[in-house]
């Protein structure tokens, strides 16, 4: 950790007294002049730290931007080791993580960006990521999972999201099967699950679970194809005081003590309950021809009543003729009807 990310840290920590420049050196090992240094560096950022002489430095008002300091330690208190690296701007968090196991990262590892230029979403279609006003954060793992079983992550990664964010916007938060987490009738979130399996003998080497979120309305609204479907989790007139990073750490702490208890997948619990289909009646529609993609080409079957979702997160569906089906995520979508 830097000096700057360590003084932010103890300034947040401690935000009613002021901490001297003496003080901070002391506990952080290093000289008065790099302190100052720091808190320069902090303000320029944006943090209204203010500094009272013989008294020191308090943290007034820290801005919105992504923290990983913050959401690291927020990780440690919670018992979650783990390296968090925030970007300002990349191509894709999934893809420049990718990049960094080709290059030797053999450790689990978050990576948050500001920005994504190319953000990726599922079946190849494009995850709108504009500067400052969503959440776009990728985990590598490195799970002892067969492939098959890896999908239980993205399942995961829902119902922990989407509990995550009920707890912090108080909203209703509900999730579309498979992946997609809603609010007000709208998507917020979508989740990317990438990985990679050994030619040599299927052992799956390493997965990487992509989470995307518009936190706020970006500035201008969505783009002309999403506009009807995309919303955000907060409307732009609260407080943004640092809620980026409250939110990736509450998000990734479910993340992980789901992750931890995988094997008595606790998170179907959640997942359930939040479920918009299941009781629902549900269009079945072919892959390639989803929402918002078109015209939609359905199935022979298309229409279905929701009974519920299995262990493996299929969906349990009823046709009109009575017979019933489980349907896997990976080759099916639905519209609810
Ligand atoms: C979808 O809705 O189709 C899935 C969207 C997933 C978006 C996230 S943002 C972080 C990570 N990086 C990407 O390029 N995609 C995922």
């Amino acid at each position: 950790m830097t000096v700057k990310e360590q003084v932010l840290l103890l300034l947040e920590k401690q935000r009613e007294t002021a901490l001297s420049g003496e003080e901070l050196a002391q506990q952080l090992s290093v000289t008065r002049a790099s302190i100052w240094k720091a808190v320069k560096s902090l303000q320029k950022d944006g943090y209204a730290i203010e500094a009272v002489n013989n008294k020191g430095y308090t943290l007034k008002k820290a801005p919105d931007i992504l923290s990983a300091a913050y959401i690291e330690q927020s990780l440690k208190r919670a018992g979650i080791d783990i390296k968090v690296k925030a970007e300002r701007e990349v191509s894709s968090t999934n893809t420049v993580l990718k990049q960094y196991v080709s290059k030797g990262q053999m450790e689990d590892m978050i990576l948050l960006a500001e920005e994504q230029t190319g953000g990726r979403g599922r079946r190849g279609r494009s995850f709108f990521s504009p500067e400052g006003t969503g959440l776009y954060m990728s985990i590598l793992l490195h799970p002892l999972l067969t492939p098959g079983e890896a999908a239980m992550l993205t399942t995961m990664a829902a119902a922990a999201e989407a509990a995550a964010l009920d707890r912090i916007s108080g909203e209703d938060v509900k999730i579309k099967w498979v992946n997609d987490v809603w609010i007000r009738n709208k998507k917020i979130s979508g989740i990317l699950t990438e990985g990679s399996v050994s030619m040599e003998d299927g052992h799956l080497e390493y997965v990487i679970v992509g989470i995307g979120i518009n936190v706020y309305e970006p500035t201008g609204g969505f783009p002309e194809e999403i506009k009807d479907v995309a919303g955000a989790v907060f409307t732009n007139d609260i407080c943004r005081e640092n809620l980026r990073n409250r939110i990736a750490a509450e998000v990734l702490t479910q993340f992980f003590k789901y992750y931890q208890k995988l094997p008595d997948k606790e998170y179907l619990e959640e997942y359930r309950k939040r479920s918009i289909a299941i009781g629902r009646q549900v269009q079945i529609i072919a892959p390639g021809k989803e929402e918002g993609q078109g015209s939609e080409d359905t199935l022979g079957r298309d229409h279905a009543l929701v009974l519920g979702v299995d262990d493996e997160c299929h969906l349990l569906v009823q046709y009109d003729d009575g017979t019933t089906d489980s349907l896997s995520n990976g080759e099916i979508s639905i519209k609810i009807k």
